[in-house]
């Protein structure tokens, strides 16, 4: 059974002043979205900046409601149960923001901050929070020196590991990471991705990982999942090893020549994709095609005038992948060169 269900999720924000005797403007900031997390998943969501990447991983984590569609969590609809179940539902899935210094109270220390959420749900019994304090510490690479300190006593780095402990005060089923190792130190970030790496083989916690980062997402999301999103919906979704190495979506295969292969030679004799626009969609326009279609360079009629849906198309592997994409079959993206076995 899922932990996590978002099914037919739409977003829309009201925007600009309200013209009278006019309906609001509508900003439609996610269209359609539908994604299940089982124990122990791992899914990458990827997309540029304005995709609604944000605006899902608040729906996902109950901090902010979708305007349609219906959120399950262990298999229970958010609204078909009691607003205390909904709580308690709620809290197996906690979120872990960009920013971990706005996320932390800066007048709690560290013991403060990760005891108050064991007293308030009652985690562990009084005379062992202590020990819970310290094992979750533990879990993210910290120790005794760091009880006391306050939040701008520690580094970028330290700081995310104690939103990540806190995270894990009530026991999550999910984490949704929104670009939580965006803002950190290159040098700590290997550091924070391990953690949490080890916390998922460790608890089976399931992750909805969320980068503007592709490299970051193949990497993250190795054996599992990736999303990618473009102007609210998702364009391509399935097995991350099959999608980025045969992406079956334009835009995933333009998403991936701008991450710079390690392999400097491959980099030059790989024939790019060209981009005609960088110009993301108005999404307060209702969708008359695909939204990519602007920027495609392989879009046709039917594109401008048929919003494709996202169905199951053979992926590199032979497995299928989900492709938002008119002409899926027919496209012949480059794929990466299958790797030579060695005898
Ligand atoms: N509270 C809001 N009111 C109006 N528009 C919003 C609001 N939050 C987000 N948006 C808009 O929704 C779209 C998606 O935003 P967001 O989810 O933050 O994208 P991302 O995280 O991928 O950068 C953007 O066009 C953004 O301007
Ligand atoms: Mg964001």
């Amino acid at each position: 059974m899922a932990v996590l269900s978002l099914s037919h999720i739409h977003k829309d924000f009201t925007v600009g002043l309200r013209p009278i005797f006019k309906p609001p403007r509508r900003l439609h900031a996610l269209r359609d979205v539908t994604m299940e997390l089982e124990r122990g998943d791992i899914v990458a969501v990827v997309g540029e900046s304005g995709c609604g990447k944000s605006t899902l991983a608040r729906i996902a984590a109950g901090v902010s409601d979708p305007s349609s569609g219906t959120i399950r969590i262990q298999g229970m609809d958010l609204h078909a149960v009691s607003r205390a179940k909904a709580r308690e539902l709620r809290r197996s899935v906690q979120i872990v923001h960009q920013d971990p210094y706005a996320a932390l109270n800066p007048t709690m220390t560290v013991y403060q901050a990760l005891s108050a959420p064991l007293l308030i749900h009652r985690m562990v019994a009084k005379g062992q929070v202590r020990d819970r304090v310290m094992e979750l510490l533990r879990m993210v690479g910290l120790n005794e020196s760091h009880l006391a300190k306050y939040p701008n006593e520690l580094s970028g780095g330290q700081r995310q590991r104690v939103v990540l402990a806190r995270a894990f005060t009530v026991k999550p089923d999910v984490i949704v990471a929104d670009e939580a190792v965006s803002a950190i130190d290159v040098s700590m970030r290997q550091t924070i991705l391990s953690v949490m790496q080890r916390i998922h083989d460790e608890e089976g916690t399931a992750y909805l990982f969320i980068t503007h980062d592709l490299g970051l997402a193949r990497y993250f999301a190795q054996s599992g999942i990736i999303a990618v999103m473009y102007a609210g919906r998702v364009m391509e979704y399935g097995d991350t090893e099959a999608v980025i190495k045969g992406p079956r979506h334009p835009y995933t295969a333009i998403l991936r020549q701008a991450v710079p292969d390690p392999d400097p030679e491959l980099n030059q004799t790989q024939d790019l994709i060209p981009v005609r626009s960088t110009e993301l969609p108005d999404l307060t326009q209702e969708e008359t095609g695909c939204a990519f279609s602007a920027r495609c360079p392989f879009a046709v009629d039917r594109c401008m005038s048929e919003v494709p849906a996202l169905r199951p198309v053979a992926g590199a592997d032979g497995r299928p992948v989900l492709v938002a994409c008119h002409r899926a079959e027919e496209l012949e993206l480059p794929q990466e060169e299958p790797e030579v076995e060695l005898a």
